[in-house]
């Protein structure tokens, strides 16, 4: 027997049929950068869709004829190997043109490249950075590919993914401040940035200490219109032949919190248990039990975090599971026992570092709902450690 395609994708990019909305969001990006009015960054929460959205508005400046280069700070854990991969990846946008190795070879030849051809077909570059030290000049031959590459012939779009990853890349280089001091001057390529520990990125945006200081504009990604996410949920669904009603279908928005991650990943655990059961439309108690084994199923890392957390880290993560907020005053202090002010400042700092709580224009908020599902379900002594 043939499995049936589950309609629902999470985990990773998505475009074509899994992706909706982000139509105005896309647009502004599209424009703004097609129009080379200035660099962006994108701000937005966690699992909201970043990465889907720049690579499907990367489609759109490819079609423009741009050269586009997507590039995930996350893999990188050096400056060299950093140098390496964006070498690399520069090389890889232009293939086929033959001056580039040229021009490399030129560039980067104190950096004695060598160039290999994996079996996939990607291009990889060596650089000797073992035989003596990496300077901010190195780096900056690096950073300059892409400008010198286009040489005002062309224009690339450098997409930084995990933008925030660069700050702690090297403590010998000054890598912030040699990375702005590049590119403010390349007049062929335009920057956009984004990251998912939000609060690292806008601190290197919005501080004026900081390289990046008012250097791009800046735009946020918002959850989805809630009519949207019903009608791809309602819509997808439907596409792999299983109704289901406008009530379920508002559930599994309220229990993601219309997240788009979330709505894939318990939308996608729904469909299999009312294929597994052999149905053809969602019941209600299927939704619940998939946000159940959701739970379950994070359990293990839920109770590991939890347990890492000071006693006051944890009781304003359980309040702010339990409600949201933007404000920490006296009578939600009282209501959560949370104690007095300074003590949960301390506290939700480090709950947004460690990037268990979010922050938006409308508040705080647990990242994951089923960790905020998980937390306000423990009980009071495990949260109070009383
Ligand atoms: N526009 C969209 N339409 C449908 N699903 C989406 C959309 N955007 C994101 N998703 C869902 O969310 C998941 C995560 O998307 P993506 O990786 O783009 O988010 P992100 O904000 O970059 O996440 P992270 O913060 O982890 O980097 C996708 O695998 C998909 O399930
Ligand atoms: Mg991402």
């Amino acid at each position: 027997m043939k499995a049936i395609l589950n309609p629902f994708r999470y985990g990773r990019a998505v475009s074509g049929d899994q992706y909706y909305d982000r139509l105005a969001v896309g647009e502004s990006l599209y424009r703004t950068i097609a129009g080379g009015a200035a660099n962006v960054v994108l701000y937005a929460p966690r699992r909201y869709g970043k990465t889907s959205l720049v690579k499907n508005v990367i489609d759109k400046w490819s079609e423009d004829g741009f050269t586009c280069l997507y590039f995930d700070m996350m893999k990188m854990d050096s400056v060299e190997r950093f140098c390496e991969k964006y070498a690399a990846a520069v090389y890889a946008a232009e293939k086929g043109v033959d001056r580039v190795v040229r021009t490399f070879g030129e560039l980067l030849s104190r950096l004695r490249p060598k160039f290999t051809v994996g079996e996939d077909g990607s291009p990889s570059i060596e650089l000797d950075v073992a035989s003596r030290k990496f300077t901010p000049s190195d780096l900056e031959d690096i950073l300059n590919l892409p400008e010198k590459v286009a040489k005002g012939e062309r224009t690339f779009v450098v997409v930084f993914d995990e933008f925030q990853e660069i700050a702690g890349l090297s403590q010998s280089l000054p890598m912030e401040g040699v990375f702005r001091g590049c590119i403010q001057h390349h007049e062929s390529v335009r920057y956009v940035f984004l990251g998912s520990k939000t609060h690292l990125l806008k601190r290197m945006f919005s501080e004026h200490s900081r390289p990046f200081y008012n250097s791009a504009r800046i735009m946020h990604l918002e959850k989805p219109p809630e009519d949207e996410s019903r009608k791809f949920v309602t819509d997808r669904f439907s596409s792999a032949g299983v109704r289901i009603g406008a009530e379920e279908v508002d559930k599994v928005l309220s229990l993601s919190q219309n997240i788009p991650y979330f709505i894939q990943a318990l939308s996608s655990e729904v469909f299999e248990s009312v294929i597994a059961r052999g149905g053809r439309s969602v019941r209600p108690d299927d939704i619940l039990a998939a946000a159940d084994s959701l739970t379950e199923m994070k359990r293990e890392q839920y109770e590991t975090v939890v347990g890492e957390l000071s006693s006051a880290q944890r009781s304003l993560l359980s309040a702010l599971a339990a409600s949201p907020t933007n404000r920490f005053d006296e009578a939600y202090r009282r209501k959560y026992g949370i104690g007095p002010s300074s003590t949960v400042h301390g506290a939700l700092e480090k709950l947004v570092d460690k990037g268990h709580v979010e922050k938006t224009a409308h508040g705080y908020f647990v990242g994951d709902p089923f960790f905020a599902r998980y937390l306000t379900a423990l009980p009071y002594e495990i949260v109070t450690g009383k």
